[in-house]
């Protein structure tokens, strides 16, 4: 009989090791991409093209109007002249009823040696639940257009709903793929959580206020029919002293409205909503959250606020992330981790979702909360009262993507990979939503990663081994 030579036992050794630590270990996805360089669609791309006619509307979105889902803002651009601010818009369902709302002021904005077309946005309120709208924007010509959206279901406990998540997305090629992949995917998003970066102007020189424009253009198949909840990003900044322009978030908060006053914020840049059976809260990365400070201070207030009752599933947006193991603004996040972590736990947070990092990473549920300067407890642990982080910034803008991950793996990271996508959450009762990524390089229907996440309040049990 011969005995294992030592060299094989040393390989199945080797072997058994790795097996245990793929067992126990996240997963960095052996899926690699191909390298080819992100180049933003040229201005004569069909995808920017300006609706026909003089003075015609362009770049229409809506986002949710109040809290609870009951109000549009629409807002739209008129390049030549101001024009008509008014909103016609109908339910389907009553044809013959047609309603008018009329924007308030029309602004423009300057920025360096760039002059905003006009700029419009109208809040349509009172709007019935689950019911489909027709809207009409430029009335008054004969240029005017006509789009539609839903009204999410009322409030509710076990309302199920369907979310798409985009972020980091600009304006290259691959945008427009993660753009046409999300409205393709069967899953059917109903409304996108957009966690900041929209159009990358600010790569241009004097931060080329017309790619703004083009953005605007191109993602208007998506952002008029369904609403897109804003959060905003370092590429929102468009903070450039050199050329006079010191006024933090200027094209973004004249472009984007969100109903923050509905939520008792004070800024555009932090803010809530519910709709159907979620509560959202959108941080803001970019400005203060220090003590004391105002985005802090409504904070602490807004948390006591979510009834689990009424909707069980708590969700915060941010663009940067706060666990994150890509040396791709690695540790960025880390100042706000440490002002909010406490309260995410204490009032058991189910997801974060963040952008700023341009890869797709999932974490288990863990926190890093004990730590007090003296006792060295600084060491994310396994806590099922803590939130999945989220990190979905691969929507493929100009700068590529993030591909150099930290090794080892921690723990703490579920599944990283360095790819372009979009993701979906499918609420589904007051216990059970079902996630998935898609990556850009598989088909429509394919998930690349997903999990049937519990809901922390209703079904706190351990939902890390339910990937799917
Ligand atoms: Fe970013």
């Amino acid at each position: 009989m011969h005995g294992l030579r030592p060299v094989t036992l040393c390989l199945l050794l080797l072997l058994h090791g790795a097996l245990i630590f793929m067992v126990n270990a996240g997963i960095t996805s052996s899926f690699v991409r191909k390298e080819a360089k992100s180049i933003d669609m040229p201005f004569s791309s069909d995808v920017f093209s300006h609706p026909p006619g003089y003075n015609a509307p362009q770049q229409v979105h809506i986002t949710q109007g109040d809290h609870v889902g009951r109000a549009v803002i629409v807002s739209w651009v008129t390049q030549n002249e101001p024009g008509s601010s008014t909103v016609v818009y109908w339910a389907e369902k009553t044809p013959n009823q047609k309603h008018r709302a009329t924007a308030g002021k029309v602004t423009t904005y300057k920025y360096y040696n760039y002059t905003s077309g006009f700029i419009h946005h109208c809040n349509i309120k009172n709007l019935e639940f689950d019911t489909k709208y027709h809207y009409e924007v430029g009335i008054s010509t004969r240029r005017r257009r006509r789009f539609w959206f839903m009204t999410p279901p009322a409030v509710g406990p076990d309302v199920p709903y369907t979310f798409g998540l985009m972020g980091d997305l600009g304006q290259t090629y691959d945008s427009n793929v993660t753009l046409t992949h999300y409205e393709m995917n069967p899953v059917k998003g109903q409304a996108v959580l957009f966690v900041g970066d929209l159009s990358y102007a600010d790569h241009y020189p004097f931060h080329d206020n017309s790619r703004w424009d083009s953005w605007g253009r191109f993602a208007e198949r998506s952002t008029a029919y369904q609403p897109w909840i804003w959060t905003a990003g370092n590429h929102e900044l468009d903070y450039e002293p050199t050329i006079g322009e010191t006024k933090p978030f200027k094209p973004f908060l004249h472009r984007y409205r969100v109903p923050f006053r509905a939520s008792g914020s004070t800024e555009p840049l932090w803010y809530s909503i519910k709709r159907a059976s979620a509560y959202v809260i959108v941080l803001s990365s970019y400005s203060a959250y220090g003590m004391y400070t105002p985005q802090y201070q409504w904070l602490l207030e807004e948390f006591p606020k979510v009834n689990r009752s009424e909707t069980p599933w708590l969700i915060v947006l941010m663009h940067s992330p706060w666990y994150n193991s890509n040396s791709y603004h690695f540790m960025e996040g880390e100042t706000m981790r440490v002002m909010f972590e406490p309260w995410f736990v204490h009032y058991k947070v189910d997801l974060v979702f963040a952008g700023h990092v341009h890869a797709y990473e999932r974490s288990e549920r863990i926190s890093n909360i004990a730590y007090n300067i003296v006792n060295g407890e600084c060491t994310p642990v396994k806590d099922q009262s803590a939130p999945v982080y989220i990190t979905i910034g691969d929507g493929g803008n100009i700068e590529g993507l993030a591909n150099n991950m930290t090794e080892p793996q921690p723990k703490y990271s579920a599944y990283r990979e360095a790819s372009f996508g979009h993701a979906t959450l499918e609420i589904k009762n007051r216990t059970h939503a079902y996630y998935s990524w898609h990556r850009n390089s598989d088909g429509y229907a394919v998930r690349a990663d997903s999990v049937m996440f519990f809901n922390r309040y209703w079904h706190p049990k351990d939902d890390s081994s339910s990937r799917a």
